[in-house]
């Protein structure tokens, strides 16, 4: 069968999750201008409420994405209302960095439960929805943190390790259903996310920036949107080295850091 064309985001059904702040706030205000229907999840129903009332094409269904009940919920909500998808914006995350000194599994199990459970509770949420596309597409947002291993950034970097290797071996299995995967690796991006960083983020960018790259990418579907490019291009070259230079600079970054790279929560 020939390939279908994607439809243009005009035409498109879009399901964006972490949709209440940051990156996915931005992505809302920029999507929201060029798709036909926008749906935002996120577990701050009230400000999901807030952010969807300007605008007449955005949906607000609010879901934890580690509950796979409640993900299954929005998609039936969704498959009343629409019927299908045409792409999935997996974008909800979390990160902690953990203290080696006070190692922390729950911590880990916190991370790993937000960035890889939620995105698989996502996916199969989502799939049955996606496949009434003429030529769906999936989005899961990992972290240039993958690049090269960071200091403390454990729980973090393997979540974000998992994401991109689980939908690589996800746009091998769908090539045949023509729905097409893509992986989002950001540098430094200013949200609340990153300003708890108590570290120096370089090129750090702002979030609307970072989603009018995301929407640029979302218009070519390539494997991976990365940016800023000056930054990720550095990364993944740092990751290139023989393992004993990559170890010999993450050393001597992990002495440089704060103990507690991040401020706790108010
Ligand atoms: N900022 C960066 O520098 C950077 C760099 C690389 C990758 N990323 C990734 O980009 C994505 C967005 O991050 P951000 O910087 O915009 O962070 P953020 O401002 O903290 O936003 C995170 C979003 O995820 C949602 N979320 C978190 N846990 C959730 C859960 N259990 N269920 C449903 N929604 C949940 C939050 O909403 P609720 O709290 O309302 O649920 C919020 O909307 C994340 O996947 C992050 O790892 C960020």
């Amino acid at each position: 069968m020939k390939k279908p064309l994607p439809p243009p985001l005009s035409e498109q059904i879009i399901w964006l999750t972490g949709a209440s702040s940051g990156i996915g706030a931005a992505l809302l205000h920029g999507l929201s201008k060029r798709c036909q229907w926008l749906i935002i999840s996120a577990r701050n129903s009230d400000r999901l409420q807030q952010l969807a009332e300007p605008h007449p094409n955005v949906v607000a269904l609010s879901a934890d994405v580690t509950s796979r009940d409640a993900m299954q919920a929005v998609a039936a909500d969704i498959a009343a209302r629409f019927g299908r998808i045409d792409t999935l914006i997996a974008n909800a995350g979390s990160c902690e960095y953990l203290d080696v000194r006070q190692f922390d599994s729950a911590l880990v199990k916190r991370v790993i439960d937000t960035n890889v459970y939620g995105l698989v509770n996502s996916l199969e949420a989502a799939l049955p929805l996606i496949r009434n596309s003429q030529r769906g597409y999936l989005v899961a947002v990992s972290s240039s943190v993958t690049y090269l291993a960071l200091p403390q950034a454990q729980a973090y970097g393997a979540s974000k390790a998992a994401v991109r290797y689980f939908m690589e071996a996800m746009r091998a299995d769908l090539a045949s259903e023509h729905i097409d995967v893509s992986v989002v690796s950001p540098g430094f991006v200013k949200t609340p996310l990153t300003d708890r960083n108590r570290f120096r983020m370089p090129m750090r960018i702002s979030a609307n920036v970072a989603a009018e790259a995301i929407i640029k990418g979302l218009q070519r579907r390539p494997w991976e949107i990365h940016f800023p490019r000056r930054f990720t291009w550095l990364l993944q070259l740092l990751g290139c080295l023989p393992a004993d230079l990559r170890l010999a600079l993450t050393r001597r970054a992990a002495t440089r850091l704060p103990t507690s790279p991040q401020k706790q929560p108010d």
